[in-house]
């Protein structure tokens, strides 16, 4: 972008984030800067690309819903300072509330928003560097844009110095065809940004006092304005509404899965697919339609993850299966096996090579490498050893009104289909328990465990209480046949 950008730049004052705009055009009752763009908050992406160039201070300036954006900022960023603008009369009213946090300022002072999540911290890093060998007073940071409505226009000179910004509402016909537009970030020498605040004044259309100002005068004084254009338009944009907020959404996901796929993962629908910015994932990762990958997820290599899956905060190992499946902070081992169909709540572990498999929940639930819970399950608290086998349909029932309790399966045990587990229960490890049983103490090892009643027949039952149906003809028929000839 600049011939200067291999230099490394000085250091920063400051970076400051105007953040204390309303969003009106949100309808929201949550402020604007919390909405999220791949997982993380418009916001959060200011601060990162702000710590990008190593400021001395960040400085969020806030003011509408400001208990929100201050809540989310001591949750995010405890580091920066904030700034209360009351009343919003305008961004050099902004810059100046955050200069007042920021006493005996000596060196360069960054301006930008809190609404642009695309900026990345190594544009600020180059717009430093641009300005520092220019030895400018304030560079801007500008974009040709193929519709400038709306924006403020950059005026320069005859010798193509900036001199000036022009809002649209203020523009004359001729400015108005001008397509470099202000991007509302720059940098300014700190001294001069100070002197020139005390000196603009609110004589424009809406009554603000408008930091674009502060261009005019520093050129009065005849220091140097300098600009750097960009090229990747994203990154100055906006959010101002929920159209704008899904189209960056699905801009940054593009960018993601982008540079996922240049890593080696097959995505096999970008366009169905959503990965968060935090996510990790190792070549050949196989991302089926459907899938979305969410907060601190960490896929392994060769892992096969969808169609329609939801993992989040989730660890999955490598060359595990994991199809159809919702999942939150837990693990899948290297080579298990989940779905179709599986819900695995917080604290579930799968060993290596371990089977979660359709219309089966899981919660708080250890389980042991090879061992296989495959068919309709509610494994609540539960333990589960190295190689056991849960049956179709058992239930660890953890829950008895008042508390809940573990339960414990052992290595290779095996637990008939259709059992409940009431705990706390031990089935201790190469122990059975039979089908249908329901469990209230523990079963030792070797022991099988039997808890239903004996069956018993009633012969002729259906030709007597059944007479004439369907059932009583095909049972005299079966008779019939067993007869012998
Ligand atoms: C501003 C620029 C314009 C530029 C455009 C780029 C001015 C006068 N104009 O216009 O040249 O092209 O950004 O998007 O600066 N804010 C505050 N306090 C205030 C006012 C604004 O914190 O009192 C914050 C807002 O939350 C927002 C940012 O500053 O994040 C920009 O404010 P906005 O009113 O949207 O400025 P624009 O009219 O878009
Ligand atoms: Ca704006």
């Amino acid at each position: 972008m600049s011939v200067y950008s291999d230099q490394a730049p000085n250091p920063v004052a400051a970076v400051v984030i105007l953040a204390a705009g309303e969003g009106k055009r949100m309808k929201s009752s949550r402020s604007k800067l919390l909405h999220e763009i791949a997982g993380h908050s418009m916001l959060s992406y200011a601060v990162t690309a702000a710590t990008v160039v190593q400021p001395e201070h960040v400085v969020v300036v806030v003011g509408h819903l400001r208990d929100q954006v201050e809540a989310h900022l001591a949750e995010i960023a405890p580091h920066v300072l904030i700034a209360v603008q009351e009343q919003q009369l305008g961004t050099g009213d902004a810059v100046h509330a955050a200069l007042g946090q920021l006493e005996s300022l000596s060196g360069d002072v960054i301006v930008t928003y809190g609404d642009v999540p695309m900026l990345t911290g190594e544009t600020l890093a180059s717009l430093l560097r641009e300005h520092q060998a220019r030895q400018a007073a304030v560079t801007v940071l500008t974009a040709e844009v193929p519709d400038p409505s709306g924006y403020g226009r950059i005026l320069r000179d005859r010798d193509g110095m900036v001199s000036g910004i022009v809002e649209h509402r203020d523009a004359d016909d001729a400015q108005r065809l001008i397509t470099e537009i202000n991007s509302g970030i720059y940098v300014f020498d700190s001294a001069t940004l100070a002197t020139a605040l005390t000196e603009i004044a609110p004589a424009n259309d809406q009554g603000e006092l408008y930091l674009t100002d502060v261009v005019t005068v520093v050129r009065k004084t005849d220091k140097p304005v300098a600009a750097m254009l960009i090229d990747d338009l994203w990154q100055t944009e906006g959010v101002n509404d929920r159209i704008q907020l899904s189209r960056m959404n699905a801009e940054v996901n593009r960018r993601i899965l982008q540079h996922w796929m240049r890593e080696g993962v097959t995505v096999v629908d970008p366009a169905t697919t959503w990965v968060h910015a935090s996510v990790d994932l190792a070549p050949d990762v196989i991302l089926l339609p459907g899938t979305s990958l969410e907060g601190a997820t960490s896929i392994g290599a060769g892992a096969r993850i969808g169609p329609d899956t939801t993992l989040i905060d989730m660890e999955v190992g490598e060359n595990a299966v994991v199809s159809r499946t919702q999942a939150s902070l837990s693990v899948i081992g290297p080579g298990a096996n989940v779905g179709p169909f599986a819900y695995l709540r917080p604290g579930t572990t799968l060993g290596a090579g371990g089977k979660i498999g359709t219309f089966v929940e899981a919660k708080n639930a250890r389980i042991g490498a090879g061992a296989k819970a495959p068919h309709l399950s509610y494994l609540g608290d539960a333990v589960i050893g190295e190689g056991a086998n849960i049956g179709a349909g058992v239930i660890f029932a953890n829950y008895d009104g008042v508390r809940k309790s573990t339960s414990s399966v052992g290595a290779y045990s095996f637990v008939g289909s259709n059992s409940v587990l009431a705990a706390p229960v031990e089935v201790a490890d190469g122990a059975y328990v039979a089908a249908g049983s329901t469990i209230t103490g523990d079963v030792g090892p070797g022991d099988l465990g039997v808890s239903r009643s004996r069956q018993r027949n009633v012969p002729g039952w259906v030709a007597r209480k059944r007479a004439g149906t369907k059932t009583a003809q095909a049972a005299e028929a079966a008779l019939k046949q067993q007869e012998p000839s």
